[in-house]
This record gives structure tokens, sequence and C-alpha cells, in this order.
């Protein structure tokens, strides 16, 4: 076992409880139940059209979590207003465009470095860590760096898609996670990770934290459908 850290990202309980607008699942309970097997950190994206996590589930978390909260955040002025509320442990900055169907690329911290650097500030000043979501790549963490950001998450995107047929990718992120750690940066990774392919990843040791979600989700309900259908047979077929 080593010390890296594994939080969790409920984004997607919250997808499935937004499809019906109800109650169910409550992203809350699954963190509760996550921080119970073991994650170290909750991940929660806030995205600026609440298609899944909504503004309520960001204090019902901070409130009843034990572990740490990491909220991924645009920069957004109504977003970061929150976020300097409810104070998180750490505030993940991530892109965001409207229409992507998830996060698509790294946060671009070169087209607007005063805007970020204002954010960080007010962050940093709310007690909240700082991280960026960013492309593997030497000038964006060089970038980071001049802008006094303590932490960077790599985007494993690509890795994710291209990891089969391309060992640059994984190459890239050690790379990376390298220049990171020797400017001083702690080192983050995520995004697109599974259970076959995080190994490589998790190997590299200058990463620390990984933020992983859709895939933990997706197994969640595989390996809980089973015992979920039993449950609703006893009740059907009983009464
Ligand atoms: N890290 C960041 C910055 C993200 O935006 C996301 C997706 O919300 C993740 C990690 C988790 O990605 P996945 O759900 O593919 O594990």
């Amino acid at each position: 076992m080593t010390n890296t850290r594994l939080y969790i990202n409920v984004d997607h309980v919250a997808t499935v409880r937004q499809a019906r607008r109800t109650d169910e699942p409550d992203p809350v309970e699954a963190a509760v139940l996550a921080e119970a097997a073991g994650a170290d950190g909750i991940t929660i994206h806030l995205r600026e059209d609440r298609r899944h996590i909504q503004d309520a589930d960001v204090d019902a978390m901070a409130a009843r979590i034990s572990t740490v909260l990491n909220l991924e955040l645009a920069l957004a002025p109504d977003i970061i207003d929150l976020a300097c509320r409810v104070r998180p442990y750490q505030a993940t900055l991530v892109p965001e465009r409207r229409q992507e169907i998830t996060t698509e690329g790294g946060l671009d911290l070169t087209a607007d470095p005063e805007r970020v650097r204002g954010v960080v500030t007010r962050l940093a000043e709310a007690g909240i860590r700082v991280s960026a979501f960013i492309d593997p790549d030497p000038g964006a963490i060089d970038a980071a760096r001049e802008l006094a950001i303590p932490a960077v998450e790599l985007h494993t995107g690509h890795y994710a898609l291209a990891w089969r047929h391309d060992p640059g990718t994984l190459q890239a992120l050690r790379d990376a996670a390298a220049h990171a750690r020797q400017l001083g940066l702690a080192v983050h990774a995520g995004h697109g990770l599974t259970y076959q392919n995080v190994g490589p990843v998790a190997r590299i040791e200058a990463i620390e934290e990984f933020n992983i979600g859709h895939s933990i989700v997706s197994r969640a309900i595989m390996i809980g459908i089973g015992a979920a259908v039993a449950e609703m047979v006893a009740l059907v077929k009983t009464t």
C-alpha cells in the first residue's frame, strides 16, 4: 500500500437522480458509503448548467462527509462565491463548455492569466487549497507554477483513450508528473481512469491523488443490481 489518495467523484450518482428530478440516489449517501469503503476524499463538480450536482448537494456534502471535499469548478463568479462560502478543503479549477459531455481538455492557464490569478487569490484567501486541471504538458505546468497554484491535476483523458496502442500517452503523464514534482507542485491525476487502465498510472510515484468517478459508479451498478433486484422481487412476490 502506498500513501496515494483516492478521491471518489460522485457526480454520476446525481446524474441518475436528475434523470427523474427526484431524491434518489443521493450523492451524499453514496459519498458516506465511499468513505466507509476507504475513499480518502469526495469530489464533486458543480457545473454551470447544474446537470448533476446541485447547489444544495454542495452544502449537504460539506456537512455530512468526514474526509475532505474537493470541489471542481469553472471560473464562474457565482460558483466561486459559493466555494468561498462553503470552503471545501480543495477547489480544482476546470474548464467548462456547455455542450461537452464531460470535461474535455485541461484548463488553459495562459488565455487569461490575470483572471485565473484573481480566482486563485480569492480561493486561497478563503483558506481553500487550489488545484488546476491541466493537460500533461510542460508549458501548462510552468504556467501553474507562475500563477502560484500549489497543485495540478493531470488530465488522463488522452491516456484513457489511447493506452492500449499508444505508450506515449503514459510517458507523457510520467514526464509531466516528474516535471511538476520538480517544480514543487503537488501532482494529482484523473479523468477516464478505469479498473483496466489505472494500474500503470497508479505506479507513477509522483502522483499523490487520484480523482475517479464514472468507472466506479458504473461498476457499482453492476455489482449492486443483483441485490437490488432480489429485494424488489421479495416485495413484489410476497405482498
Ligand atoms: N478530474 C476532473 C477534473 C474531472 O472533471 C473529472 C470528471 O468530472 C474527473 C476527474 C473524473 O473523471 P471520471 O468520471 O472519468 O473518472
